[in-house]
């Protein structure tokens, strides 16, 4: 595939095919990922790559907690205010979601189903968990995963594998410590579903809004 391409068909998917993704794939992705860029080449990064069992197990405890309304205990905290723009930019992701699974707002049962599938991972049959040292300085560290997560995705793309970055992947890194033997001394920054995309599912389809160029790119002369 072009370039270009992968990085406009790229998009997150929400619904997998019950499909293994071969190991070897796995390993030709996170082989050429090595290339991405990071603060002073100190590449930060660790992956887990959770498939069959153990993944099964992950997401029947994650829908455990799910239901049983437990406080999530992310390592990096989630955000809970935004600036305007972009305060209005999550509740309209929120408006199409519902809108594309034709939920209606007042339906609190459906939605709630939604949010279950999302804490089984929508279903993929692939989770990479990316993590850092606990005791590197975080600011450039996250700028460093957030690039070889996109590399990961784009990767991924261009093999016809689908992906889903996931902060809900991560609501409870103790979880992910236990059955991924993820020691403590690492940060669990955020999670990758992956898998092959089920087409058929509305939600990997919807138009994705975004902001104009000229609405973030401020040329100076
Ligand atoms: C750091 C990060 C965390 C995310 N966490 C979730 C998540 O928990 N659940 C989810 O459905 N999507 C999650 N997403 C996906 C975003 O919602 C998605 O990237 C955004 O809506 C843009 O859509 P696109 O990826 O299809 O281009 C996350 C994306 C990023 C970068």
């Amino acid at each position: 595939m072009e370039l270009r391409e992968v990085v406009k068909g790229r998009r997150s998917i929400r619904k997998f095919k019950p499909v293994e993704v071969p190991r070897s794939l796995m390993e030709e992705i996170m082989e050429e990922a090595r290339w991405s860029p990071s603060w002073g080449n100190t590449q930060p990064w660790e992956f887990y790559v959770v498939t069959g069992q153990p993944l099964a197990e992950l997401k029947r405890l994650n829908n455990e907690k799910a239901l049983g309304g437990a406080l999530p205990a992310p390592d990096v905290p989630m955000p809970e205010k935004w600036p305007e723009a972009m305060k209005g930019r999550y509740g309209e992701l929120g408006r199409l979601v519902l809108d594309t699974l034709e939920i209606p707002r007042e339906d609190k049962e459906a939605r709630n189903r939604y949010y279950l599938g999302m804490s089984g991972l929508f279903d993929a049959p692939c989770l990479l968990v990316a993590c850092i040292p606990k005791d590197l300085q975080v600011e450039y560290a996250m700028l460093d995963i957030g690039l070889i997560v996109q590399t990961v995705c784009l990767l991924a793309h261009d093999r016809g594998l689908g992906s889903c970055i996931m902060a809900a992947a991560v609501l409870h890194p103790d979880l992910l410590r236990s059955i991924a033997g993820i020691p403590a001394d690492r940060r669990v920054v955020v999670g990758v579903a992956l898998g092959y995309p089920d087409d058929s599912y509305p939600l990997n389809h919807f138009e994705r809004p975004r902001a104009k160029r000229e609405d973030f790119t401020h040329w100076v002369d």
